[in-house]
């Protein structure tokens, strides 16, 4: 794990940003894992200034979400395909039909799992995934317990996670219970993944996910098995890090050829 503390939010998110420009440079072609919730609007906002202003180009690249609510029509603004259509997709040059989600809607839930696998395989896998986590140490909705070798599938919220989301249904009763979500294992295939966390609420997560054992009842912290996993936080969301001065001296000392700035 590479961990690297940025002094807040907006640089750790510039340089989410700028390690997916470079990506996309390198490899026109690129398939990019993406993410939804809070943290990662601001690295979006970061690329849709990158296409605009220098020119970056997404008309050749693939996307595959995390995640999707069951039961949740795409039009429903709720729903992960409208978040990523409003925040992303629809200020990017992306080539139509070069963006996928789980579909909630399916009647076959779990042949619809089987054939996004088969979509991310069929692009040639995700080169990069971003990832956010969960108070309670979740990647994409694999919640604690989830088997480190989960693939895509059905799963049922947490009470937690149902009360964290509520933010963006208005109440916890309005929250669907099911999703369907890539699984640790299926995250782990991705050649490198990018994770970003911030404010001192997600601390506990990533010193979990960082330091902590790795176990299924912290699903971020099968990251550690990764061999190019990047974490990206903040000093709050570093608090809780016993190694938090060695990983500041690591980004500070590092010869040029490594840094991604
Ligand atoms: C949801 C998403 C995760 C996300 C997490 C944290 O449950 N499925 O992909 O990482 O929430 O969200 P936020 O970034 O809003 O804290």
């Amino acid at each position: 794990m590479e961990v690297i503390i940025k002094s807040d939010k907006a640089e750790a998110s510039k340089l989410g940003a700028k390690i997916i420009a470079r990506l996309i440079r390198e490899n026109a072609k690129a398939v990019l894992g993406l993410a939804t919730g809070s943290t990662p609007l601001p690295l979006y906002r970061e690329l849709v200034r990158m296409h605009r202003e220098e020119g970056l180009s997404f008309k050749d690249i693939t996307t595959f979400n995390l995640d999707e609510y069951v039961g949740l029509d795409p039009a429903n603004p709720c729903s992960f395909y409208s978040e990523m259509h409003k925040n992303l997709f629809c200020h990017l040059d992306l080539a139509k039909g070069a963006s996928h989600l789980p579909d909630g809607m399916a009647k076959d839930i779990p042949t619809s799992c089987a054939a996004y696998e088969a979509a991310i395989k069929a692009a040639g896998g995700v080169d990069l995934q971003l990832l956010g986590i969960g108070h309670d140490g979740h990647l994409a909705f694999n919640e604690p317990g989830s088997s480190l070798a989960s693939r895509t599938r059905l799963k049922t919220l947490s009470q937690k996670t149902i009360k964290a989301n509520s933010r963006f249904f208005g109440s916890e009763a309005k929250v669907p219970r099911h999703v369907m979500t890539m699984g640790l294992g299926t995250i782990m295939e991705a050649k490198q993944c990018v994770l970003l966390a911030f404010g001192k609420d997600k601390a506990e997560a990533v010193r979990d996910m960082v330091e902590g054992p790795v176990s299924a009842s912290c699903p971020g912290s099968v990251l550690q098995f990764h061999e190019q996993a990047i974490i990206l936080l903040d000093h709050e969301a570093a608090g809780k890090l016993t190694r938090k001065q060695y990983y500041l001296d690591v980004y500070a000392s590092k010869p040029a050829w490594q840094l991604w700035e």
